[in-house]
């Protein structure tokens, strides 16, 4: 343990747990430039410390619960808008039962139709593709892009058909910074009303100025939450991930709760863990740039003595995305060229926020499978500021990984995918810890694990308004 950064501080009461660790909040103090508001104010709310039920994760009753009170009246992250960029092109969302087709239905507006033909039910669309209308290939109905229908097959024989009827239904289809959401509850509020205040506290970062480069999706042995909740404290990260111990904190990382739909988790980069062994400024920048696959530079950076390893990483981090995009980072805070500023917003979206290369990650369940679920990992790389031609985007295909294939079979993920599969080595273990649980109870701390009780307690209000027909 690393008595340098103990501090001589216990929580006092329940409620206001903290750890006894120089926490997050008190490092922005040392930023090299103006840390915004947003990151500076913290917004805790204590929730509780009762246990949690196992069978909220095992029991096929409850998922049928989420499915029909929570899934149906939720905004989803179903694509983003480059993932079809020309009329006509179109993709397929898939949660439990229900597929969606969404598809750019002209220059400026996508739609997302119910994917199931108005004749004999067969799916329109089984994978990404670009028509000038939506044919289904059982026996030739045609709808225009619009949901319009086009073509009726052998239509001496549909006198009952009325055209103006046979509208394709839509599903809602609300978007923000690029991402493209639905929703099947047609009373459900507003897409922004629903995010508030993520777009408040993304503006500055502008998602909407980024394109997808890198998508990887794959098949995890576990139920959807006890995936996402891999990713939703730090609390882990000293025992699963010791390599990073030595520039990042975890038992003193920030937790923040908003509403009902959003939190977030902030870890420090530059600095080490409590759990950490003494390290030099320059062990720090090594593990940070040349261990984490964070930078790939030819000659090595070296900390100027007297200097901090996390000033000299910001200040690289700033030099580098310039010369790549163009765009000015000079008066950007160290926090949010180098910290993982990780939001949630419920049930199963995480886009990062700060300025490098954006994480967004994706949790749902797989088919309808209450042990098994789909993790998705996406980066979003800000457009040039100066674009040298009028480059074409080409949609990015996703890799497709198997269960039995591991994150680093992913080359593209670098560093990460090593860590993903860290991650990965507890999910089959607590889907079958908690199988054979006597205790049948999870226990939370009440500060590292309040962002998952805080979506546990949202789950349980959708829960409580009953299923929704959509
Ligand atoms: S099921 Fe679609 S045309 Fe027959
Ligand atoms: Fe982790």
């Amino acid at each position: 343990m690393n008595e340098q950064l103990k501090k001589q501080k216990k929580p006092s009461k329940i409620g206001e747990a903290r750890s006894p660790y120089k926490s997050y909040t008190e490092y922005l103090d040392e930023d090299s430039q103006k840390v915004p508001s947003l990151l500076l104010e913290e917004h805790f709310e204590y929730l509780g410390s009762d246990d949690l039920s196992m069978e909220r994760y095992t029991s096929e009753e409850f998922f049928r619960k989420e499915a029909e009170c929570m899934w149906t009246r939720v905004w989803q992250f179903a694509c983003r808008v480059e993932d079809i960029p020309n009329v006509g092109d179109s993709l397929v969302y898939d949660i439990l039962d229900w597929s969606f087709v969404l598809v750019r239905s002209s220059k400026d507006k996508i739609s997302a139709y119910y994917n199931s033909c108005l004749h004999r039910g067969r799916k329109l669309r089984t994978h990404r593709t670009s028509t000038p209308d939506i044919k289904c290939p059982f026996h030739g109905y045609c709808w225009n892009l619009d949901g319009t229908l086009k073509h009726t097959p052998a239509d001496w024989d549909f006198p009952h058909v009325k055209e103006e009827e046979w509208k394709l239904p839509e599903v809602r289809v609300e978007i923000w910074e690029g991402f493209v959401f639905i929703n099947m509850n047609d009373k459900a509020p507003s897409l922004e009303n629903y995010l508030d205040p993520l777009p408040e506290h993304h503006k500055r970062w502008n998602l909407g100025d980024c394109k997808k480069v890198i998508h990887v999706s794959r098949v995890v042995p576990g139920n959807w939450k006890t995936t996402m909740e891999a990713f939703m404290e730090s609390f882990h990260a000293s025992e699963i991930h010791p390599q990073i111990r030595p520039f990042t904190t975890d038992e003193n990382a920030r937790y923040d709760i908003y509403g009902d739909h959003m939190n977030r988790n902030i870890a420090l980069t530059g600095k080490p863990s409590p759990h950490s062994e003494e390290v030099t400024e320059q062990e720090i920048l090594d593990t940070i740039f040349y261990g984490s696959g964070r930078v790939e530079n030819e000659d090595k950076v070296l900390v100027p003595e007297g200097e901090e390893a996390r000033k000299v990483a910001a200040r690289v981090m700033r030099e580098n995305l310039t010369a790549v995009n163009g765009h000015d980072f000079s008066d950007k805070s160290d926090a949010e060229m180098l910290d993982a500023l990780v939001y949630n917003v419920f049930p199963n979206f995480s886009p990062w926020g700060g300025f490098p290369n954006n994480l967004i990650y994706r949790f749902r369940p797989n088919g309808t499978r209450v042990d098994s679920s789909i993790m998705e990992v996406i980066f979003l790389e800000r457009n040039n500021k100066n674009p040298q031609s009028e480059q074409k985007y080409e949609p990015l295909p996703i890799k497709y990984l198997k269960e039995d294939q591991s994150w680093a079979d992913a080359e593209e993920l670098g560093g990460l995918g090593l860590i993903f599969d860290q991650d990965m080595s507890n999910i089959p273990e607590v889907e079958s810890g908690m199988r054979t649980s006597k205790k049948g109870k999870v226990t939370l701390a009440n500060y590292q694990e309040s962002r998952l009780r805080h979506f546990h307690q949202t789950i349980d209000k959708y829960i409580a308004k009953g299923p929704l027909k959509p």
